[in-house]
């Protein structure tokens, strides 16, 4: 197992190396440089509009919530997805341009384990993020990276620019300065368009301000299950067109009859003249999401949502037509023990207050088998129609009848910690704000209303022990804990 940890820490020695070479960039200028291009944030206090220090910010009165302190159990090894020590010893040869390091010879190095905090400030945001991910939640509650990393995903200069291949609908894949990636998602629809009700649900738009408000809303419920996304006004000819080595990226751009910049790139939607993505004059939205680790280093595994839809204009799912279908679920694995269920329906509730109907698989890292939390990519189809509840997302929840954190759902149904507020103060501080127009934010608060009812009648129905399980306040012994049943 040691040596599986130390050949992460290698590989990402070279992908760094691999970098610099090929961008001709010297391996040990990994320092992070903030720019200084950025417009005030609010509620940042480098920004330049005057928040008083006495004001008490909802947002940060939610997160000191005793709710909101629930404790990881004690993180071993295997709970973690790299080992810190092993990336402590070789980065900062890579850093120092020793060249190649020895692959064997672990054993002797074992006394240099300093702690994390001193190594960790050397290390660049998006490392320090991929270090922290455990079996348990992408990124900790309070952790000082999150914020730092947001901040690179609008700062860092961006050096590469690719088309992300495979996709239906054109993804750039974006890497900065400090060898950082990120998937770039432009921005295609205003904030006030909605879906046209007669659009299939596989066929909406991917938007760029659902990847940015998906990431919030999945920080607020608490989950922190969606690599951190950032929205960035990008400058399409010089920080695209001039970056990128595609031909084929390059050769769709041109100038619009209104003067401004466009390109459509190679995808296999949406990818043409008519629907062309265009700049103001040359400056494009989109949302930037830190890349996970390379899978590679990290290999995951992907599953099939048990209450995928069918994707087929006429063709029901096997969950649309049998009531029972949550039994068969519960009895198959990794839903017949563990976390895995709740998780789904963590999920499914996630997508309900976004009405993302588009969650056919997920995804989990390898490492940590069965017994792991669920990994929300993909957002994008996400706050589509504010103005129509999709009830059929909630079908896991009514079938099964299960549910954990259903105090941190109450508690944000209640006016002192609305969810429309929560929401509304934490997007303030993307770059982008507003991200979501007020009735999506409304819609939000209506939505839990009805999820809250759900649950409701399964206590009704199945008794509050039978339904609920909570987190223990407090306690580090968590329902994710080990031993669980
Ligand atoms: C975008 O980049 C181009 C090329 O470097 C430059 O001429 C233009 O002024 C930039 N646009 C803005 C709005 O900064
Ligand atoms: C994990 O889930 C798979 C189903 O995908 C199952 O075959 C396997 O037995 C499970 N492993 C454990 C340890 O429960």
């Amino acid at each position: 197992m040691l040596g599986n940890l130390c050949f992460c820490g290698l590989r990402y020695i070279s992908v760094i190396l691999l970098l610099s070479s090929e961008d001709s960039y010297d391996a040990v200028d990994i320092s992070l440089r903030a720019g200084n291009d950025h417009k005030p944030l609010m509620g940042d206090a480098s920004g330049g509009r005057i928040v008083p220090s006495r004001a008490v910010s909802r947002l940060s009165r939610l997160f000191e919530h005793p709710l909101y302190k629930v404790e990881l159990p004690p993180l071993t090894d295997d709970d973690t997805l790299f080992n810190v020590n092993n990336d402590i010893r070789f980065y900062p040869r890579a850093t120092g341009n020793q060249g190649w390091h020895n692959e064997d010879g672990n054993e002797d190095e074992e006394e240099f384990s300093p702690t994390e905090e001193v190594t960790a400030e050397s290390y660049p945001n998006w490392l320090r993020f991929h270090i922290g991910i455990n079996r348990y939640e992408l990124y900790s509650r309070h952790s000082p990276v999150l914020d730092a990393l947001l901040k690179d995903l609008v700062t860092q200069r961006i050096t590469s620019v690719a088309m992300k291949s495979g996709g239906t609908q054109l993804k750039l894949i974006m890497t900065f300065q400090n060898y950082g990636q990120a998937l770039f998602k432009p921005m295609k629809q205003t904030r006030e368009q909605e879906t046209p009700p007669d659009f299939f649900y596989f066929s909406d738009f991917e938007r760029h301000n659902a990847e940015i408000a998906a990431f919030h809303l999945d920080r607020i419920l608490d989950f922190r299950r969606v690599p951190p996304v950032a929205g960035r006004l990008v400058n399409m000819t010089r920080e695209i067109r001039d970056l990128t080595r595609d031909k084929k990226l390059w050769r769709t751009f041109f100038i619009s009859p209104a003067n401004n910049v466009c390109f459509y790139g190679e995808c296999s939607y949406y990818c043409s003249t008519e629907h062309a993505l265009c700049g103001k004059p040359d400056q494009i939205e989109g949302s930037l999401a830190a890349f996970l680790p390379d899978l590679n280093l990290a290999k995951r595994k992907t599953w099939r949502n048990p209450w995928r839809r069918s994707y087929h204009k006429r063709k029901k799912a096997e969950w649309e037509v049998d009531p029972d279908y949550c039994d068969e679920v519960k009895q198959t694995p990794p839903y017949d023990r563990g976390t895995r269920l709740l998780d789904i329906m963590d999920m499914t509730i996630f997508d309900f207050l976004m009405g993302n109907m588009d969650r056919h698989h997920y995804e989990t890292f390898e490492k940590f088998g069965n017994d792991t939390f669920i990994i929300h990519l993909d957002n994008g189809r996400g706050f589509g129609k504010h103005s129509h509840d999709e009830l059929s997302i909630l079908v896991p929840l009514s079938q099964c009848c299960r549910k954990s954190t259903y105090l941190r759902l109450q508690l944000l149904a209640k006016e002192e910690y609305q969810l429309s507020s929560m929401m509304e103060e934490s997007l303030l501080r993307d770059r982008l704000s507003p991200i979501l127009i007020q009735p999506h934010l409304q819609a939000m608060d209506r939505r839990l209303r009805l999820v809250l009812q759900v649950v409701a009648g399964c206590i009704e129905k199945e008794g509050y022990v039978n339904v609920v399980e909570e987190d223990l306040v407090g306690d580090t012994a968590t329902h994710r804990g080990p031993g669980h049943r």
